[in-house]
């Protein structure tokens, strides 16, 4: 936890020109993964819902949920900032319960910073969980909790008037105290803006190439689970065929006896096995 980079070291990288990578995991393996691959920030991000949990919205997931992923990935982090997504859940009752949450996922799940996607008492909120010490990072744009008001999952800000709108809030956060902004599916003309507007640093998800730096949800990079893909999803790999491969090649070698093999089983010593028959006869 010592070791892990913090939010000045996020800061800094905007300071010197050095781009910001960022990937999510939802459990133990991954995280030591992109962890070891050097990433700067690891997100237990609410896709938990889609790419884990086989939920159709972001927003079904919930606190506990939330919770337990993060305390898998907090086991396998050494290098990365760790930050947990807040669920829609978290910020639904009042402030002070959305700042309670916020610290669940410090003290519980040993979290550094937490993510707070943009809804209508956004900017209170992440002021309050800012004054309690905690580091939050803002989400504008597509913001796929409260998608069903933006129109579902499109991109957002094409005209001048939500562009505008997506360019105040990112201010607006800002403002409050976030450390950092995710720019999430808008155009890379409007990325750009934001990113030379704000102080802070921005991290883009189909936002081109301009921000900060850049996320992607690592079961969709890795093309692990086939579930609807946007544009700005590269798939880095087809893992969904290899693993299927190999599940496949195994339950062919069971079924035909091959698997186990001599290699992968265990002996008792001939004397040993001997006495285990006289006794049981
Ligand atoms: O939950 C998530 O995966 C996100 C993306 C921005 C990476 O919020």
């Amino acid at each position: 936890m010592s070791g892990r980079k913090t939010k000045e070291d996020i800061l800094q990288k905007k300071e010197k020109g050095e781009k910001i990578i960022m990937l999510t995991a939802y459990d133990y393996p991954l995280g030591s993964l992109v962890d070891q691959a050097g990433v700067d920030i690891v997100l237990v991000g609410d896709s938990l819902a889609n790419v884990v949990l086989g939920l159709e919205r972001t927003k079904d997931v919930g606190m506990a949920e939330m919770i337990h992923h993060a305390k898998a990935v907090n086991r396998a982090v050494k290098q990365a900032m760790l930050v947990g997504d807040m669920p829609y859940e978290a910020y639904q009752e009042n402030i002070e319960a959305s700042v309670a949450n916020a610290g669940r996922f410090i003290e519980e799940a040993g979290c550094q910073a937490v993510k707070l996607e943009w809804f209508d008492q956004c900017l209170s909120v992440a002021k309050k969980i800012v004054q309690a010490g905690i580091p939050v990072m803002g989400h504008v744009g597509l913001t796929p909790q409260t998608a069903d008001r933006l129109g579902g999952l499109k991109v957002q800000g094409k005209d001048a008037q939500s562009a505008q709108q997506i360019l105040v809030n990112a201010k607006a956060l800002e403002a409050a105290g976030c450390f950092c902004v995710v720019l999430e599916c808008i155009p890379t003309e409007l990325a750009q803006m934001i990113t030379q507007e704000l102080s802070i640093p921005t991290i883009g998800i189909g936002a081109g190439v301009h921000c900060d730096g850049q996320v992607l949800v690592t079961h969709d990079l890795l093309g692990y689970v086939e579930l609807f893909q946007p544009k700005f999803t590269k798939k880095y790999a087809h893992l969904d065929g290899v693993i299927l491969t190999a599940l496949k090649e195994y339950c062919r070698e069971v079924k035909d006896g091959r698997f186990p093999d001599d290699d992968h089983s265990y002996h008792i010593n001939k004397e040993q096995l001997k006495t285990v028959k006289a006794r049981s006869l």
